[in-house]
């Protein structure tokens, strides 16, 4: 495993590998690594020749200061914790070397990246939409692997990889959970004890919605509902939203859900904002 600081040398890498007819994994991860990346990096290496990680925390997508300042960073854990994952590289560049000097130009997905967490993070989306497009550009891969936690974040570069035409096939992985239920992520670390047991309620709560749609519950308000009720079980909990979308166009099921519904809830224990979804599928 060789850690890559530089982009240029992981573009001219990439270069190398394409010629040499390897395909490419790309895992990109904002570091403060756990099973949920793993799970990433594993459905990466059985689909490719190659797998890189990209471990960057952000600027550009997060609209509060104190959230990136708070956001955990050690890159030197994070690479410790790959030498047992069989990863090929490690891509961390210094954000100097992505947002050059005078940086103007921004990648934005049009609506999809104003709903539900775009609305409660202004900007959040078009940072997601914009590092994406450089590391894609800087990478090349044949695929590029993304949890299914982040469902907003997977439709937004699911369209982003559609318009601007790139060969990149995105592979959405399933969540990885605490045995409470509660979806793994790098911000459970900032939650206090208690929290980390009181945020449980989320997964609860959209199995409430699961199960009322295996026994044939097809009302999207609802489902809402039943979701809002369980969620206010927790008092500890500040709901922000509860949605039922359609998975491809985030557009709100306003009746009846047809083919596939995305429900998905956004809710804070103390200062950490958490997200959950489930997908409800008639091919389920
Ligand atoms: O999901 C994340 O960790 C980040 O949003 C991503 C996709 C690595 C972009 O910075």
């Amino acid at each position: 495993m060789e850690i890559i600081n530089r982009r240029q040398r992981m573009a001219s890498i990439s270069r190398k590998l394409r010629r040499d007819a390897k395909t490419v994994a790309l895992v990109p991860t904002m570091g403060s690594l756990h099973e949920g990346h793993f799970a990433l990096i594993n459905q990466a290496r059985q689909m490719s020749d190659v797998v890189i990680v990209s471990i960057f925390v952000n600027p550009a997508q997060f609209n509060d200061q104190n959230d990136f300042d708070r956001y955990p960073k050690d890159l030197t854990s994070d690479a410790a914790m790959l030498t047992d994952h069989s990863v090929d590289y490690i891509f961390a560049p210094e954000a100097a070397d992505i947002y050059t000097p005078g940086f103007k130009t921004f990648v934005y997905v049009e609506d999809f990246g104003e709903v539900l967490e775009g609305a409660s993070r202004p900007g959040h989306f078009r940072g997601v939409a914009t590092i994406i497009t450089i590391l894609f550009n800087t990478v090349r891969p044949d695929f590029a692997i993304f949890g299914q936690k982040d469902a907003q974040q997977l439709t937004v570069i699911r369209r982003l990889t559609q318009d601007l035409h790139y060969d990149i096939e995105i592979v959405a992985v399933s969540t990885v959970r605490e045995s409470s239920g509660l979806a793994l992520s790098s911000r459970n670390e900032l939650l206090a004890p208690d929290d980390r047991e009181r945020a449980a309620v989320i997964y609860r709560s959209l199995q409430a919605a699961e199960k009322a749609y295996v026994n044939g519950e097809r009302n999207a308000s609802k489902l809402t509902q039943m979701v809002e009720n369980e969620l206010a079980k927790e008092p500890a909990a500040l709901v922000d939203y509860v949605a039922v979308v359609d998975p491809q166009t985030l557009e709100p099921l306003g009746k009846s859900i047809e083919t596939q519904g995305l429900v998905t809830v956004a809710a804070s224990f103390g200062k950490v904002r958490l997200i959950d979804n489930v997908l409800l599928s008639e091919k389920q």
